[in-house]
C-alpha cells in the first residue's frame, strides 16, 4: 500500500479563485478525478489537510471542506485529522465505468456511435430554413400574424384556467385528446371543411411533424414505398424518412400531385402523403379529377393517403374546396390539422382524423410517444373555440393575410419587374415568385440572407425534379404593410445585383 504523503499530483491541481464555483469545490473536483483515473491510487494516504493548504495557498477550512465531501461520497476513507486514504472498496466498476464515460467523451473519431436509427434521425434534414435573420424580418414562411393575435382574450381564458385549476386538467390525460377540444374539433371540421368524423376519431397530437411521425410508426414498415409532392414539405418527408420509408418523388404540376404518373412510377406504394388544399410549397390546389383519382387508387390497392390540410381556413377568392376526407367512402384518409398557422406555432398542438377501426391503434401510439398533449392547454383552445373566438379570429386573419398579399404583390410589381414574376394567389400564407430562367434561386436566397431579408429557394424543396426556373419564397402573413414594402424594396435591390452577377456569368 503506497503510504507517501505527498501523492497529490498538486501539479496538476488547478484551483481558480476567480471562479464562481467555491474553492473547496473545485479542489474536491480535482481530487475525485485524480481518484477516477487512478492517478491517486486506492489505499493511497492523502496529505493532511494542514499540507494540502500550505501547499496550494488555500485556507484549511475550503481543504477540510472537500475532504468532507469526498469522505461523505465514499472516495476517500478514514478520519480527516488522523490520516485519510484513497478507498479501497471504490468499486472497480465504478473507476472503469468513469474512466470509459470519460475516454468516450473525448472526440477521438468523431461522434459517439449511435443506433442506425439514430443515425438517420441525426441526419435527416428537417427544414430547409436559410438561417435565421434576428428580428421581424420578412419574408419567413409558415408564420402567423402574430401581431394581431387575440392576447387579451387568450389570457383571460388561460387566466381562469389557472385561478383554480380543475383537478382533472392537472393529472394524466386521455392520450386521445381532452374531450371537450376533440368535439370541438369535429364540430369545426364538419362545418368549415366537410369532414365527417365523430369526435372519437380526433386525435390531438402535438403538430403535424408529430401526426406524421405516428402515421409512419403505425402504417409502415422500413423499406415501404410512400409517394411524395416534388416540391414537396421537408418536415414530412423527414419524418418519413427517420421511419426508413423509401420516398417515390411524384411531380407537382398546375393541378398538383400528379395521380397517374405516381402510379407509373410506384403503383404498390403503402402510403401518399399530399397537401390538396394549398400545395406546400408550389401552393396548387388540388383538382376534384386528381382527388377523386387518388381516392380511386388508394381503395384499388389498399393504400392510405395523408391528407396535410395545414392553412385551409386561408382561401381568399374561388370557392373552397372541401377536405379530401369528406369524399372517402372507405376509410383511406388520415386526415391532419394544426393549430400552428390558425393560432401560434409555439402552442405545439394539432389533430389527426383517423378511420374508426385505426383509433386504438393510434391512441396506443400516442400514448407512447409522449402520453398527451399539455391537458390545461388543450381545455383553454377547447374553450377559445366554443367561445366564438377561433372563428372571429380566423375571418379577421382571413382579411388581414388577404391585404398583406395584396401589399407584396403590389410592392413587387414596382420593385421586382423583371427579377421576380409575383402574382397572386387565392389561399395560403405564402407567395411563390420565380426568377428569370438561368439564375440560381439558392444563390439568390444566400445573397439574400446575407443582405437581412429571409426568403427559401424553391430548389430546396426538391427531391428529385428542378422546375426549368428558380424561384423564392415570400411568406407574408407575419408581416404589416411598412415591413413589407421595406422587404420588397430591399429584395429588389439585391435581386438585382444577383440577376446581373447571373447574366454576366453567362455571356
Ligand atoms: C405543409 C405544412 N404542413 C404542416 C405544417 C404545420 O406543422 P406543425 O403543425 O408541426 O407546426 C406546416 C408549417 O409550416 C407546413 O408548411
Amino acid at each position: 500500500m503506497a503510504k507517501h504523503s505527498n501523492s497529490i499530483p498538486f501539479a496538476a491541481v488547478s484551483v481558480d479563485g476567480d471562479s464562481k464555483v467555491p474553492l473547496y469545490r473545485q479542489l474536491y473536483e480535482n481530487l475525485r478525478q485524480a481518484i477516477l483515473t487512478g492517478q491517486l491510487a486506492p489505499g493511497t494516504r492523502l496529505p493532511s489537510t494542514r499540507e494540502v493548504a500550505a501547499e496550494l495557498q488555500l485556507s484549511r477550512n475550503t481543504v477540510m471542506n472537500a475532504f468532507e465531501q469526498l469522505l461523505a461520497e465514499g472516495y476517500v476513507e478514514g478520519h480527516v485529522g488522523s490520516g485519510t486514504f484513497v478507498s479501497q472498496a471504490l468499486p472497480d466498476e465504478l473507476l472503469t465505468a468513469r474512466a470509459g464515460v470519460r475516454r468516450a467523451f473525448r472526440p477521438r473519431r468523431g461522434r459517439r456511435s449511435v443506433s442506425r436509427r439514430g443515425e438517420l434521425l441525426a441526419t435527416t434534414p428537417v427544414r430547409a430554413c436559410c438561417p435565421a435573420v434576428g428580428g421581424v424580418v420578412p419574408f419567413r414562411t409558415g408564420t402567423p400574424a402574430l401581431d394581431a393575435f387575440p392576447f387579451d382574450v387568450w389570457h383571460k381564458i388561460t387566466a381562469r384556467h389557472w385561478r383554480r385549476p380543475q383537478r382533472d386538467l392537472l393529472g394524466y390525460g386521455d392520450p386521445a385528446g381532452h374531450r371537450p377540444l376533440r368535439e370541438a374539433i369535429a364540430a369545426y371540421l364538419g362545418a368549415a371543411r366537410a369532414v365527417r368524423c365523430r369526435p372519437e376519431q380526433v386525435i390531438v397530437v402535438a403538430g403535424t411533424q408529430q401526426a406524421v411521425d405516428l402515421v409512419a410508426r403505425v402504417l409502415l414498415d422500413p423499406g415501404d414505398s410512400v409517394w411524395v409532392e416534388d416540391y414537396g414539405y421537408l418536415a414530412a418527408r423527414g419524418a418519413l424518412t427517420a421511419a426508413e420509408a423509401r420516398l417515390v418523388p411524384v411531380p407537382v404540376d398546375e393541378e398538383g400531385i400528379d395521380v397517374s404518373a405516381g402510379a407509373r412510377l410506384c403503383a404498390d406504394a403503402r402510403l401518399a402523403y399530399v397537401s390538396p388544399s394549398h400545395q406546400y410549397p408550389l401552393g396548387v390546389t388540388l383538382s376534384l379529377g386528381r382527388r377523386l383519382a387518388l381516392l380511386e387508387w388508394a381503395s384499388r390497392t389498399g393504400a392510405w393517403v395523408v391528407e396535410d390540410d395545414y392553412d385551409s381556413e386561408f382561401r381568399y377568392s374561388g370557392r373552397p374546396l372541401a377536405a379530401m376526407q369528406g369524399l372517402d367512402e372507405e376509410g383511406r384518409v388520415i386526415y391532419l390539422g394544426t393549430f400552428s398557422k390558425v393560432l401560434f406555432p409555439s402552442l405545439r398542438m394539432g389533430y389527426m382524423v383517423v378511420p374508426e377501426d385505426m383509433v386504438e391503434a393510434f391512441t396506443a401510439a400516442r400514448a407512447l410517444v409522449g402520453w398527451c398533449s399539455p391537458v390545461i392547454d388543450q381545455s383553454i383552445v377547447a374553450d377559445f373555440i366554443g367561445e366564438g373566438h377561433f372563428a372571429r379570429h380566423i375571418r379577421r386573419m382571413r382579411a388581414l393575410y388577404a391585404e398583406r398579399q395584396r401589399a407584396v404583390v403590389a410592392a413587387a410589381r414596382r420593385e421586382l419587374a423583371g427579377l421576380l414574376e409575383v402574382g397572386a394567389a387565392a389561399a395560403g400564407m405564402h407567395l411563390t415568385g420565380w426568377l428569370p430562367e438561368g439564375v440560381d434561386d439558392a444563390a439568390a436566397s444566400r445573397a439574400a440572407v446575407a443582405r437581412g431579408v429571409q426568403t427559401q429557394p424553391l430548389s430546396a424543396f426538391a427531391l428529385e425534379r428542378h422546375y426549368r426556373r428558380g424561384g423564392l419564397l415570400l411568406g407574408y402573413a407575419a408581416y404589416n404593410e411598412r415591413e413589407i414594402r421595406e422587404g420588397v424594396r430591399k429584395l429588389g435591390a439585391i435581386l438585382r445585383d444577383v440577376v446581373r452577377g447571373s447574366r454576366r456569368k453567362a455571356s
